[in-house]
């Protein structure tokens, strides 16, 4: 999704802001573009495409300045072109856009009646009109955003330089993130601190109608009635090396064989020989678990699939209702609050707008509390929720979201014991649990070692046109998120069914063009899930069976194959699971040539709607 860098600084900032955009291109995104102040000018370059598109045109024609705005572009309003790409221009003004303008169309035609000219397609363009104008009454650059941001719908992060201001930098936040990196005679602005991290790890994070006004040497921040107000600076933790790709071909595997190293320290310190330890979810945390009655879980995208798998964890262990939605609807629905409901919203980046709002809007609706489970400490989520869990999976870089998903896991699953060791799971069978939890992280690197056998099943997929995906109770979301990754990186349409359902409909599609994966852990339900599979074999479709090893599953099952895989137990499976599929959409992606960590149209964050 869009990203913006923008610095005031003495030194020449073209090379920061392009180093800063390299460091958001997993976030997604269609084109770039970046304008500095030079001698009283606006020199810009933009291109669509990848950003070193846009360096090599701008080191052809490199421009020197210490003022400068730049912007990866993840097409909304117009298609990815260089003309829509920002930074737009109108008259003095330049500006970067994240997020999207509601009320833009009557902004333009308002705008086109007093005789300004468009030259893209894009919403973003209305504001630089709008400023310009306001300029033009007298005002400077920062009235004239504080006014122009008055009159706006919807949701933006800008960053505007003014060819009559060299030296500021001027920019406002409302439901997309924005924040100031504070450096040594130097101050910058950018939707995400990873873009600044190589230069500072100092940084104010700004509130919902700020308005930022920054130089070389100072840092102002007003509200939108104009007045100064406070905000703190943080360090951030991030660190530039976490994002090096080392010896990986891509940072999906890299981040893939980091699942075990993510999980250990989503659980350090939490759990024990002795079950889940005290103060997880904060000092009054278990205080609130304890009211809970029932919880309905928001996400989208594959923390929606955690989510599908904590509620079947959470009514087995802690029999307490689970409802599990995707933001997007559930922030336009009425939904039914029962008494002492928890919110919980899962986001691996807190920033995702869908799950944001639909967050807020449940403030409305009379729940007990709200719990983040989320990824990046500072996020707008986790400032906003009343609980938070941390899943501590470091950034993650590739689009397709892998160790997020596990790490996922990892926190629900804690979040299951405790709700269960409350309500009165058997002793035994609690610590049990715990203790099959806590070898996750080694059944994962067990899983992970089976990638010869999963390339050499990558070689069948890679001329299909679709792949069925079918699992069986916890195993159902597993199957669920096996086909987004094969359909988000592959391009190959997959879906997934609880194998159950086979015979109401997709059974219709499976002949020998069709290739079926099947998740089979042992458990109770695998003699019926034997019988789906023969149902499959019946008409000649193929079939990858990803099997555990305690399971009894002949080998002749399928007209295809059979790969097994030691669960580590029935609580902790649907997260070893995940791995093969994950790395069984990886090398179909790699055979197939694809853009594995940027896939087409996607973005890693999305900040609108
Ligand atoms: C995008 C990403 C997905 C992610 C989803 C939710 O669609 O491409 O990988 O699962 O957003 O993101 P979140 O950060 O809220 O988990």
């Amino acid at each position: 999704m869009c990203g913006i860098v923008a610095a005031a600084a003495q030194r020449d900032v073209a090379p920061l802001l392009i180093a800063g955009l390299k460091a958001l291109e997993y976030r997604g995104y269609d084109s770039a573009g970046l304008a500095v102040l030079e001698a009283g000018a606006i020199r810009r370059v933009r291109a669509k495409g990848k950003v070193r598109e846009m360096e090599s045109l701008y080191l052809a024609q490199p421009f020197p300045g210490g003022t400068g705005i730049a912007h990866t572009r993840w097409a909304t309003h117009g298609a990815p072109s260089e003309a829509n790409a920002h930074p737009h221009i109108a008259g003095r003004v330049a500006l970067v856009h994240n997020g999207i303008i509601e009320n833009y169309a009557s902004l333009r035609s308002d705008l086109q009646t007093r005789g300004h000219v468009f030259t893209s397609e894009t919403d973003t363009e209305v504001m630089a009109a709008l400023i310009e104008e306001q300029i033009q009454k007298g005002q400077s650059l920062r009235e004239a955003v504080l006014a122009t941001v008055r009159s706006l719908e919807g949701a933006y992060a800008i960053a505007v330089i003014s060819r009559d201001e060299p030296g500021r930098v001027v920019g406002a936040r409302r439901g997309a993130p924005l924040l100031i990196g504070v450096g040594i005679g130097e101050h910058f602005l950018g939707s995400d601190a990873q873009a600044l991290i190589q230069i500072t790890n100092k940084i104010v994070y700004l509130d919902e109608d700020d308005v930022a006004d920054i130089t070389r040497d100072s840092m102002q921040i007003f509200g939108l009635d104009g007045q100064p107000v406070v905000r703190a600076v943080h360090e951030s933790e991030l660190s530039a090396d976490a994002v090096e790709r080392g010896e990986y071909r891509h940072y999906m595997q890299k981040e893939i064989f980091e699942q075990p190293r993510a999980v250990a320290d989503t659980l350090e310190a939490r759990i024990g020989p002795h079950g889940v330890l005290p103060n997880i979810f904060g000092v009054d945390g278990e205080a609130l678990l304890q009211r809970v009655r029932g919880l309905h879980i928001i996400a989208c995208g594959t923390s929606y699939h955690a989510g599908l798998v904590a509620k079947y964890w959470i009514e087995e262990y802690a029999r307490l209702p689970v409802s599990v939605e995707v933001a997007s609807e559930y922030r336009y629905r009425e939904a039914v609050v029962p008494d002492d409901t928890l919110f919980i919203a899962i986001s691996q980046s807190g920033e995702t707008a869908d799950t944001l709002a639909a967050m807020r809007e449940s403030r409305r609706r009379g729940y007990l509390g709200t719990l983040a489970i989320c990824n990046v400490p500072e996020s707008s989520v986790v400032r906003e929720a009343d609980l938070k869990l941390m899943t501590r999976a470091g950034p993650e870089i590739g689009v397709a979201s892998t160790k997020a998903f596990t790490t996922q896991l990892t926190a629900l699953a804690l979040l299951a014991l405790q709700l269960a060791h409350q309500r009165g799971l058997d002793h035994a069978r609690y610590i049990e649990l715990c203790t099959q939890l806590q070898h996750l992280p080694r059944a994962i690197e067990n899983a992970l070692k089976l990638e010869p056998q999963i390339i050499e099943l990558a070689a069948h997929l890679i001329h299909r046109q679709h792949a069925l995906f079918l699992g069986r109770g916890a195993q159902y979301p597993v199957a669920l998120e096996g086909s987004l990754k094969l359909k988000e990186i592959s391009y190959i349409h997959a879906e997934a069914y609880p194998a159950g359902e086979l015979k109401h409909g997709p059974l219709a599609l499976v002949d020998e063009d069709m290739p079926v994966i099947a998740v089979a852990p042992n458990g109770p339900l695998l003699d019926k899930l034997k019988s789906n599979l023969q149902e499959v074999r019946a008409r000649g479709g193929e079939l990858l069976v990803f099997a555990d090893s305690a399971a009894h599953l002949e080998d002749n099952i399928a007209h295809g194959a059979i790969l097994r895989i030691d669960g580590g137990g029935d609580f902790i499976a649907p997260a070893v699971f995940t791995v093969p599929l994950q790395l069984l959409a990886y090398h179909v992606a790699v055979l197939r040539g694809t853009d594995v960590d940027q896939p087409r149209n996607l973005a890693k964050s999305v900040t609108v709607e």
